[in-house]
C-alpha cells in the first residue's frame, strides 16, 4: 500500500516495489554496446565519481558517492551520452553500417562523411538535450535544429548553438507543446526527430537515447568496483534517464535490490503524480510549472521507462525549487576535505533531498537509511545558468 507524507518543502510517496523483469528492459549487455561506442570517441573519458567521506562521516552513513555529469565531453551534463548514441544508430541505419561492427572511426572515411553532411536532425529541448544533439550532429558532419519551450534563458540557447552545428530557437510554447510542433516540423521537412521521450508509435530512437545513458551506469559499476549501491536518487524530467539507470541497477543487483528513489520539481512531477494516481498509467502533469530545474520541466513520463519507474521505485518526491537550491550551495561548499562538487539546478536536486532526509529520523526512517547505506547520486549538470548559478550561491 502507497503511503503520502508532506514535508515543509517536499511531498513524499512510498510504495513496496515489485521487481519484474518485463518492466526493467534495459540491461547490462545493452550497456556494454554503448561504451564500446563512446569509448571509439577521441575525447571520451570517464566522468568522476566523488566520495563525500566526510559529509557520510558527519551523518553516519557507510558512504555517499556522486557522478560528476558536468565533466561529460566538455558538455557539462550527461545528455550528450544519449544523444551521440542515437544519432550514431540511427546513422548506421540509414547508411547500411553494422552498428555493432561499426564505431566513431568509420564516420571518418570521406564517403560518409559526404553522406552525412546531407542529413537533418530536429528536436526540442529545455536544454541539454539539444546541447547534446548539436554536438554530436557536429561531429558526424549533419545539420540539426533545436527548438525550445517559453522561458528559455539566453544563455542556454546560445550553449546549444557553440556545442556544434545546430541552430537554436526559443518558441513561445511550453516543453510539451514544443514537442509536437518539432514532430510536425520533421514530418513537413523530411528531418530525423531525435527527440529524448517517446510516446506509442514513437519508441525506437529514445530507446537509443536511454540506452545511451546506460554508459553512466557502466562506469559507476567499475568505479565502486563491483560493490553497487543501496540507495539510488535520480532526478527525473520525462525519467528517460532516471527510468534506464533503475533498469540497469535492478537488473544487475540480483536479491540485493537498491532503495531507488525518484526527485521531481514540484508542478513537473509527472512520475509523481502517476504514482499517486496509482492505477498503473502514467498521467500529464497538472498544474502550472514555474521551477528554476529547468531539465526537470516536463510534463509528461516517458512510456519506455514507466513501467520501471512504476514497478521498481521505493519513493516519489516531489521538490520545490528551494530543496534543489539547498543541493547547490551544499556542493558547492561542501564538509572538510569533500571536493566542491559545481552543479546546476538540476543536478542537485538529489542532494538538497538527502540533507534534508538526514536531518530528521522520521525521514531517515522512511528512507531506510543507516549506518550501512551506500548512497549513489548523478550530479547531471554544471553550472548551466550561470546568472541563476550565482544568486543561488549569492555571488552577486
Ligand atoms: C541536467 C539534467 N538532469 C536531469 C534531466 C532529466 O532527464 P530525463 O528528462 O531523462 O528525465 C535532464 C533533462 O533534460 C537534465 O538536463
Amino acid at each position: 500500500m502507497d503511503r503520502k507524507y508532506c514535508f515543509d518543502h517536499f511531498n513524499v510517496i512510498s510504495r513496496t516495489p515489485v521487481y519484474s523483469e518485463d518492466s526493467c528492459c534495459f540491461t547490462e549487455e545493452q550497456a556494454k554496446d554503448t561504451v564500446r561506442f563512446h569509448t571509439s570517441l577521441p575525447f571520451y573519458q570517464v566522468t568522476p565519481l566523488w566520495s563525500m567521506s566526510c559529509a557520510a562521516k558527519e551523518y553516519q552513513i557507510d558512504s555517499i558517492l556522486v557522478k560528476d555529469e558536468s565533466f561529460r565531453f566538455g558538455l557539462n551534463a550527461f545528455k550528450g551520452l544519449g544523444g551521440s548514441y542515437s544519432m550514431f544508430r540511427i546513422l548506421c541505419e540509414k547508411l547500411g553500417l553494422d552498428p555493432m561492427t561499426t564505431d566513431f572511426s568509420t564516420f571518418q572515411r570521406e564517403d560518409i562523411r559526404k553522406a552525412c553532411s546531407d542529413i537533418e536532425f530536429v528536436t526540442t529541448t529545455d536544454g541539454n538535450h539539444g546541447k547534446g544533439v548539436s554536438w554530436a550532429a557536429g561531429i558526424f558532419g549533419c545539420k540539426a535544429h533545436v527548438y525550445m519551450p517559453k522561458g528559455t534563458v539566453e544563455a542556454r540557447r546560445r550553449a546549444i548553438e557553440t556545442a556544434g552545428s545546430a541552430t537554436a530557437e526559443i518558441t513561445d510554447m511550453i516543453y510539451d507543446d514544443t514537442v509536437r510542433y518539432t514532430a510536425s516540423l520533421a514530418e513537413k521537412n523530411g528531418w530525423i526527430l531525435i527527440q529524448d521521450t517517446s510516446w506509442p508509435g514513437y519508441e525506437r530512437f529514445p530507446r537509443w537515447i536511454i540506452e545511451g545513458y546506460l554508459t553512466m551506469g557502466e562506469e559507476i559499476r567499475t568505479q565502486m568496483n563491483g560493490q553497487l549501491p543501496t540507495h539510488i536518487f535520480l532526478q527525473a524530467g520525462v525519467g528517460s534517464m532516471a527510468g534506464g539507470l533503475e533498469s540497469y541497477f535492478m537488473n544487475l543487483a540480483g536479491d540485493q535490490k537498491p532503495v531507488v528513489v525518484i526527485v521531481e520539481a514540484k508542478g513537473s512531477d509527472c512520475i509523481y503524480q502517476s504514482a499517486q494516481a496509482n492505477d498503473g498509467k502514467a498521467h500529464t502533469a497538472v498544474g502550472e510549472a514555474p521551477t528554476i530545474m529547468a531539465g526537470l520541466n516536463c510534463g509528461t513520463p516517458c512510456g519506455l521507462v514507466w513501467p520501471v519507474l512504476r514497478d521498481c521505485t521505493s519513493l516519489y518526491v516531489s521538490c520545490e525549487d528551494v530543496v534543489t537550491e539547498q543541493g547547490m550551495r551544499a556542493y558547492a561548499k561542501p564538509a572538510g576535505t569533500d571536493k566542491a562538487v559545481v552543479s546546476g539546478e538540476s543536478g542537485a536536486v538529489t542532494y538538497g533531498l538527502l540533507r534534508n532526509v538526514f536531518e530528521s529520523d522520521r525521514l531517515r526512517e522512511i528512507f531506510q537509511i543507516d549506518k550501512n547505506s551506500r548512497v549513489l547520486l548523478i550530479s547531471t549538470e554544471g553550472n548551466t545558468d550561470p546568472d541563476d548559478y550565482a544568486r543561488v550561491l549569492g555571488e552577486f
